[in-house]
């Protein structure tokens, strides 16, 4: 088996949040397809409410408080992740955009990338495809084709086998396939690894 590293963030604000139970089926669906691939996952769920203030002060600051700084380093070394937003006024909410944008410039490029949403109406389903789909183009993410919304009805009578269920499933299957196909994920090159032997360092030699 090897072993690969999913992130979820989930921006609901309610508690218990829907838009958390749509991302732990999601988590749960990919988890079982890389299990079919005989992949082990490691899944680590972040709810943004509780970073809430943290993404403000670094916006306010240009520095991110240790907790939060803890969760981009996570989501810069995941092998993918999935983003669950409530749509707020016909889009991304507030708290999802602006975490988004103190997450490290570099740190989705090439990263499988499973979209999704939450929202009072199925009219509003598309704000998947003009606003969070482009948003994580721009970061140079790998943005799955399936992205999954569910409106208040999907909830109503699921028994497993809903439509739902069924979308939750391709795209469960396609980020699995792209996780599946890359080698793990590295991470963030850190600005301060010592690059030259320290043996070298204390005889002063140059190592270049
Ligand atoms: C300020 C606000 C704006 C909203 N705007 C929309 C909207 O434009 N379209 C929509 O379908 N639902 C809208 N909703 C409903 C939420 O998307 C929906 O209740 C969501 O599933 C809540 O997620 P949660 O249970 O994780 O908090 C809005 C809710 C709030 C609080």
């Amino acid at each position: 088996m090897t072993r690969r590293t999913l992130v979820v963030v989930s921006a609901g604000l309610g508690q218990p949040s829907s838009t958390r139970l749509l991302a732990d089926q999601l988590a749960a669906a990919a988890r079982d397809e890389l299990a079919g691939r005989g992949v082990d996952v490691d899944l680590r769920a972040m709810e943004l409410r509780d970073h809430a203030h943290d993404v403000v002060n670094h916006l306010l600051t240009g520095f991110p408080p240790a907790a939060l700084r803890q969760t981009l380093d996570a989501i810069a070394a995941a092998d993918g992740l999935i983003a669950v937003t409530p749509v707020f006024n016909a889009s991304y909410s507030g708290l999802f955009k602006s975490f988004f944008d103190v997450v490290d410039r570099d740190a989705l490029a090439g990263k499988p990338v499973l979209i999704a949403a939450t929202g009072g109406t199925a009219r509003h389903s598309l704000a998947l495809e003009h606003a969070v789909r482009p948003m994580f183009t721009y970061l140079r993410a790998v943005v799955l084709p399936t992205a999954v919304f569910a409106a208040p009805e999907d909830w109503a009578g699921d028994d497993g086998d809903s439509a739902l269920r069924a979308r939750i499933r391709r795209a469960a299957g396609e980020l699995a396939e792209q996780v599946d196909r890359r080698p793990p994920a590295t991470g963030p090159a850190d600005p301060f690894a010592l690059t030259t032997d320290f043996a070298d360092l204390l005889a002063g030699r140059d190592p270049s």
